[in-house]
């Protein structure tokens, strides 16, 4: 009886253990990567160019989807290299003054007025109006890259003029000058959080026909990765990879939560963007859980449980 017992329990510790190493296998996804066509219309802000033309920029940043140019089927191996928005980690500058905060007014935008002008507020965009979407088990993540030139700075708009992008998940752009509290919202249009990835934020959005397990498994694992974060559905995102984690000039799509994968992409792109800092936003709006503290500055990113800063 003993001895079966231990039998039943050296089996059972086994299969724990090989469940193990199942989750851990290598994961792979597949990788595109797309040059942003600095001619076009991102601007080559060198350090000591004085020029105009960020003052003349029109909002616009990739050719037009309808003039039939496919920027993506410009895509380049690089190497993670100087010539691309891969930013150093954070310095923190005490006393700076955030980049343009100074439109954060109410004749500019304060993050309560005209919200309209980016969302009507319809309720279909934060819910599921069919049957819920199952994890697609025959492809693979997809990770997807604009190499944004390193220079490119990108404008404050102000609520009196529209924002148009032309990708459905850009990944940098103009933006409001208000940025987003930040934690999980009913729903965020991206002319916000927009300007949260430029700090160094990730945002993830989900299709809100995601199968529940999935939108709560994912948004365990990035809560528990960084203050920095904004959860948000959204339906333009691919119904086969429902759930897409964006970064400054990164986009992560996952058909299945991966959460290895979805880990060492927060790592290696969470915090590194063009303006990094750690403050939280003024706009709130929908907000429902505001992020909690995991390391001072997010200087450490998804640290094992017993490092969190806050642990109870
Ligand atoms: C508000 O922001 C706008 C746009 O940056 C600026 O022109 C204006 O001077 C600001 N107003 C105040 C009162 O700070
Ligand atoms: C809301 O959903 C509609 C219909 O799918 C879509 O056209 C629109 O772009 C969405 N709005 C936002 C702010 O995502
Ligand atoms: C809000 O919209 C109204 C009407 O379009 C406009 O007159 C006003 O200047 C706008 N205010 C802001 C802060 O955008």
């Amino acid at each position: 009886m003993f001895s079966l017992r231990t039998g039943f329990c050296v089996l059972h510790l086994v299969f724990l253990w090989a469940s193990t190493l199942a989750n851990e296998k290598e994961t792979s996804f597949q990788l595109q990567q797309h040059n942003v066509p600095m001619s076009v219309d991102v601007i080559n802000l060198k350090p000591t160019d004085n020029s105009n033309k960020h003052n003349n920029w029109p909002g616009r940043y990739l050719p037009d989807r309808s003039n039939g140019e496919n920027y993506g089927s410009i895509s380049k191996i690089v190497t993670e290299n100087e010539d691309f928005a891969v930013y150093s980690a954070p310095k923190q500058k005490k006393n700076m003054v955030t980049m343009g905060s100074m439109d954060i007014n109410s004749t500019c935008d304060d993050g309560k007025t005209n919200l309209t002008r980016d969302w009507d507020g319809s309720v279909y965009n934060y819910t599921c109006m069919q049957s819920q979407f199952l994890p697609v088990t025959d492809i693979e993540p997809l990770l997807e890259r604009d190499l944004v030139p390193k220079y490119y700075v990108a404008n404050h708009v102000c609520m009196k003029e529209s924002i148009s992008y032309n990708h459905d998940i850009p990944s940098f752009g103009p933006h409001r000058p208000a940025w987003a509290r930040y934690g999980e919202y009913t729903f965020l249009p991206k002319q916000r959080w927009l300007h949260n990835l430029e700090h160094g934020a990730v945002v993830m959005l989900y299709h809100p026909c995601t199968h529940p397990v999935m939108i709560v498994r994912m948004q365990a694992a990035l809560k528990a990765c960084l203050f920095r974060h904004i959860i948000t559905p959204y339906t333009l995102v691919p119904e086969d990879r429902p759930i897409v984690l964006v970064t400054w000039g990164n986009r992560l799509y996952m058909n299945d939560v991966d959460t290895k994968l979805a880990t060492d992409f927060i790592k290696k792109y969470a915090n590194h963007a063009k303006e990094t800092t750690a403050r939280d936003g003024q706009y709130d709006h929908l907000l429902i859980q505001p992020a909690e503290l995991i390391s001072p500055d997010d200087v450490n990113i998804c640290p094992p449980p017993h490092k969190r800063k806050n642990r109870i």
